[in-house]
């Protein structure tokens, strides 16, 4: 039943698929700094951030969005990477922000990336969580997704659920569903933090450093001139499952098997860090 539930959810999306993306960076994406450092390749299917000692570089999407599930594969910087970041997050504007993250940590060759993943909402986020990886990223490309919709968040590597913000404004936790974002992505370097708390400076002798993009896929509601392609957000016009998409037993145990094996850092297990009580959305919820 529920391998059925899932084939008509993968379905329903390859059909949306098919019918409305173009997957192509020159359509989809514009570089927005780095000065050449940044390159769509192979007519639009492929694009590439570097890093030197003058400059990163970075991209963000044409559109704006608001909710979606959107996927994008990267190969992040190989060999020693200690003190890049390759940072790809979505953001609204202005001071009450929204805004939801992976950050990639580089490291020192043989060493582990740091997924470093992060949810603001209406300005606020102070909500980190940290993964090591089951798998090198710089071997090959690995599929990074965002679910949005208006009930959750959901970060997934290779389809495998690692963490969950669920609305909980009935709680007074502010939910990201209301200011559209723009998706980001750049390199560059953040040696004074990044790697092993910024005691391991980033080595210039191997620069440039290049982190690789491709496939990326959105189903999503764009928005533009102040309404969305998916009708009213409270009552959507589209039928995509992508919208109400719950995480079915399965993925609430993958999930739970990376957070056990593969989390390094949780904001919602730092009682030092916040004496006054943990925030509203750590508490436990059926
Ligand atoms: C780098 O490697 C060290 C040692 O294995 C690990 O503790 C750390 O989490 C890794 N990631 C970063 C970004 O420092």
């Amino acid at each position: 039943m529920a391998a059925s539930y899932y084939y008509s959810i993968l379905l329903a999306s390859l059909l949306f698929i098919a019918t409305t993306c173009s997957a192509n960076f020159y359509n989809d994406f514009a570089i927005t700094w780095g000065d050449g450092r940044a390159n769509i390749l192979n007519n639009g299917d492929d694009l590439t951030l570097s890093l030197d000692k003058a400059s990163g570089s970075g991209f963000q999407s044409k559109n704006e969005y608001l909710f979606g599930k959107i996927d994008m594969q990267l190969k992040l910087v190989p060999g020693n990477s200690a003190g890049t970041v390759t940072a790809y997050y979505l953001s609204s504007q202005g001071p009450t922000h929204d805004e939801i993250d992976f950050e990639f940590l580089g490291n020192v060759s043989s060493q582990p990336y740091t997924l470093h993943t992060n949810v603001f909402a209406q300005g606020k986020g102070n909500r980190e969580q940290q993964f090591h990886l089951w798998f090198d990223p710089t071997k090959d490309f690995h599929t990074y997704s965002i679910l949005w919709n208006p009930q959750r968040i959901v970060f997934s590597v290779d389809g495998i659920p690692i963490r969950e913000f669920k609305n909980m404004e009935s709680q007074g936790v502010s939910f990201p569903k209301s200011q559209p974002m723009r998706i980001y992505s750049s390199l560059w370097n953040a040696d004074d933090w990044a790697t092993q708390g910024g005691r391991v400076k980033t080595d210039w002798t191997q620069a440039p450093f290049t982190a690789s993009y491709r496939k990326f896929n959105a189903d999503a509601c764009i928005w533009a001139a102040g309404s969305s392609s998916c009708g009213s957000v409270s009552t959507p016009s589209t039928s995509s499952s992508w919208l109400n998409q719950d995480l079915d037993t399965t993925s609430m145990e993958r999930m739970k098997w990376v957070q056990k094996n593969y989390m390094i850092y949780n904001y919602c297990a730092d009682i030092q860090r916040f004496p006054q009580g943990l925030p509203t959305e750590c508490a436990p919820t059926s």
